[in-house]
């Protein structure tokens, strides 16, 4: 597999030893972004949210990882999808919402009408084809495990690819019962590589204060962090080189206390100062171990 030269020249200097310094293309090229969508962010398992959110019958979100984006839609309690968010006609989005509900999804570019199972509905459209899995948006594995619902993004097909086991290790088993107290969003301007490698380290900024008894990572951009009986999901989305959310969603026994849980301010605090040592030594801020891992991914192939 050709993997960009930014990448390679970190392979070549974790075989020859030393410290390693990367070039600024590692973190602001496209080519190199666009490698790391489709052999490190696809990865399964990606953890993406409480079943909550697909709490009712008809009910959908989307969720966005570079220029890939899927649907998760809940038909009904024991038939969930996870749909390419492409329409099959040129490609545009068939979902714009952050989540909603209805019993189809609807291209408002050209009106291609779909079936909540990813079917195409309309009737008109090539009639004389007996063999209608082409007109179906293909579906990605999902599961749902102790409550944290599970995508896989490194295959879609027509026929959702058969769901691999997830290791839940510490999750705690009543986490489904549970109920989420809070989710936010932080956009940042980091390149995710920066951010994951402090975020990792810092698990314990999922919550106000002290810190974080035990955490169960998924996959490369997920992870569910634990301190008493609080649970905090946590989840990059890289978007472009340069823009990078964060995801928290807290999950939390009924009527645990309102000031529990992540807090802005410590958050912004801790984000403020290590940003301020990546922008003075940005090219060797991040460490071994790190790139490690990161080549471990990119030089791997994400199936077999
Ligand atoms: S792109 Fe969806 S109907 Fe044309």
């Amino acid at each position: 597999m050709d993997l960009p030269e930014p990448v390679e020249s970190i392979g070549a200097q974790l075989e020859a030893g030393g410290d390693i310094v990367a070039t600024p293309d590692l973190f602001d090229a496209y080519e190199v972004f666009s490698a790391e969508l489709s052999q490190v962010f696809v990865r399964p398992w990606l953890a993406v949210d409480h079943h909550s959110r697909l709490g009712e019958d008809n009910s959908y979100f989307r969720i966005d990882m570079g220029s890939r984006s899927v649907v998760l839609v809940r038909e009904r309690a024991d038939c969930l999808h996870a749909l390419r968010n492409a329409c099959l006609h040129a490609g545009y989005r068939i979902c714009e919402e952050e989540d909603g509900k209805g019993n189809h999804l609807f291209c408002n570019y050209h009106a291609w009408d779909y079936a909540l199972d990813g079917r195409l509905t309309d009737p008109v459209l090539r009639p004389d084809q007996e063999d209608r899995s082409r007109f179906r948006l293909p579906r990605y594995a999902m599961q749902v495990r102790r409550g944290l619902i599970f995508v896989d993004l490194s295959l879609a097909a027509p026929n959702p690819p058969a769901p691999g086991e997830v290791d839940v290790g510490a999750v705690p088993e009543d986490l489904g019962d549970r109920v989420v107290a809070r989710r936010q969003r932080y956009p940042t301007t980091w390149n995710w590589k920066h951010l994951r490698q402090f975020l990792w380290h810092a698990k314990e900024l999922a919550f106000a204060a002290g810190e974080c008894d035990a955490a169960v990572e998924f996959g490369p951009l997920s992870f569910l962090a634990l301190q008493g009986e609080d649970a905090v999901l946590c989840r990059l989305v890289p978007r472009f080189p340069a823009h990078t959310d964060i995801e928290l969603v807290r999950i939390a026994r009924p009527g645990a206390p309102a000031t529990d849980g992540f807090h802005d301010d410590r958050i912004a605090a801790a984000l403020r100062d290590e940003a301020a040592a990546v922008e003075a030594a940005p090219l060797t801020a991040l460490k071994r171990p790190f790139y490690e891992w990161y080549w471990s991914a990119l030089s791997t192939p994400v199936r077999n």
